[in-house]
């Protein structure tokens, strides 16, 4: 029989500084009403100058590993925009830094999906039969790409980390992953973007060094796609009543958590929100609202959650998993 991956480990950490909306309002025209009805973001968190992509992503994963109750795993996949250096990946850097030795570690990019796609990787290592554990983190540090004077853009993100463990075994157990959609559109590649530092238009031929998003567009884009890839995994859970218990969708806005679940026909009580408080933390958003449902009880065994996602690329995915039994530390 084909080996399910089962999530039996899960952590967080978010940088300590905290910025309100009113310190943002300091320096940018804006204000905490508009940022609050248009987004829904009250708070997020900030690395300290210094901290790294990294070291946000050790602290998660070291977590992560406490609540499995593991001090190994077989391979760290990272999903992230924001490495620690364009070249080499950062993974294998937290590997080391766990103590993980010489494992597997490679990054995942896939913008704010990149848990999901992350997901689907590590549960497709562990169905190959050569794994049998597999460290997903999601770690975005998106401060250190925003430009200072873009108001769109710097009242929506912050960082943090979030991480889960993945482990053999059977895709009848609570916490076995699955089924997972995942789509791309690269025709919209440019709605969010930088421009500069890559191939295409290398640093030193100085372009436009900052994270761009064409905010409205995505938005549309975001509901269209996570409504209909959780409508491909409901349709293949045969979850009694085809909805989930709940929902936990990326955190990017309240409105577009909301529009989706309007679009499934689940009530908003349903969803999971955590971006008040963190704002949209990109590959990290899924890992650290995990977290928080299962810190405020909302989720707990048996409950039936659907986790949705959408970022740059365009990507998005979705994944049905009925909660295993497990504590954060
Ligand atoms: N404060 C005050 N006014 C603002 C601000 C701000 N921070 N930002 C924009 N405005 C203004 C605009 O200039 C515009 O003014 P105008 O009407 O005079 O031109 C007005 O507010 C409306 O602007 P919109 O861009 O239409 O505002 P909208 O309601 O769409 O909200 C937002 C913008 C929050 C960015 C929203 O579009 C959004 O959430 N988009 C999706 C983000 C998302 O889902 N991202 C996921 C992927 S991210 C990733 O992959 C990394």
């Amino acid at each position: 029989m084909t080996k399910a991956a089962v999530l039996c480990g899960l952590g967080a950490w978010l940088p300590p500084r905290i910025v309100p909306n009113s310190e943002l309002a300091d320096t940018l025209d804006t204000s905490d009403e508009w940022i609050t009805s248009r987004t829904g973001v009250r708070t997020r968190h900030i690395a300290d100058a210094g901290m790294a992509t990294s070291d946000l992503a050790v602290q998660a994963g070291e977590r992560a590993l406490k609540s499995a109750g593991m001090s190994n795993v077989d391979a760290v996949v990272l999903a992230t925009t924001t490495p620690d250096h364009p070249c080499p990946a950062t993974a294998p850097t937290v590997s080391a830094r766990l103590g993980l030795g010489t494992v597997a570690a490679f990054d995942v990019n896939a913008v704010c999906s990149g848990f999901l796609y992350g997901l689907m990787v590590g549960a497709g290592m562990i169905a190959a039969g050569d794994t049998s554990s597999v460290l997903l983190i999601g770690a975005d540090t998106y401060s250190r790409i925003l430009d200072p004077a873009d108001r769109s853009t710097r009242v929506i993100f912050g960082d943090g980390a979030g991480a889960v463990v993945l482990r053999a075994g059977d895709p009848d157990e609570p916490g076995a992953i699955g089924p997972i959609d995942l789509g791309s559109d690269g025709d919209n590649n440019n709605l969010i973007a930088i421009a500069a530092g890559g191939s295409r238009e290398p640093f030193h031929d100085g372009g436009d060094p900052y994270f761009r998003m064409r905010g409205k567009e995505v938005f549309r884009h975001a509901v269209v796609r996570m409504t209909q890839s959780a409508q491909t995994v409901l349709r293949r859970t045969e979850w009694p009543g085809g909805l989930p218990d709940l929902l936990v969708a990326h955190q990017a806005n309240v409105r577009i958590v909301h529009a989706v679940a309007d679009q499934l026909g689940l009530p908003r009580e349903q969803c999971a929100i955590h971006l008040d408080r963190v704002g949209n933390t990109a590959a990290a958003s899924l890992p650290l609202a995990l977290a928080d449902a299962v810190t405020t009880r909302r989720l707990t065994a048996g409950t039936r959650v659907l986790l949705a996602s959408f970022g740059g690329g365009l990507t998005w995915g979705a994944c049905a998993v009925r909660w295993p039994e497990l504590s954060l530390t």
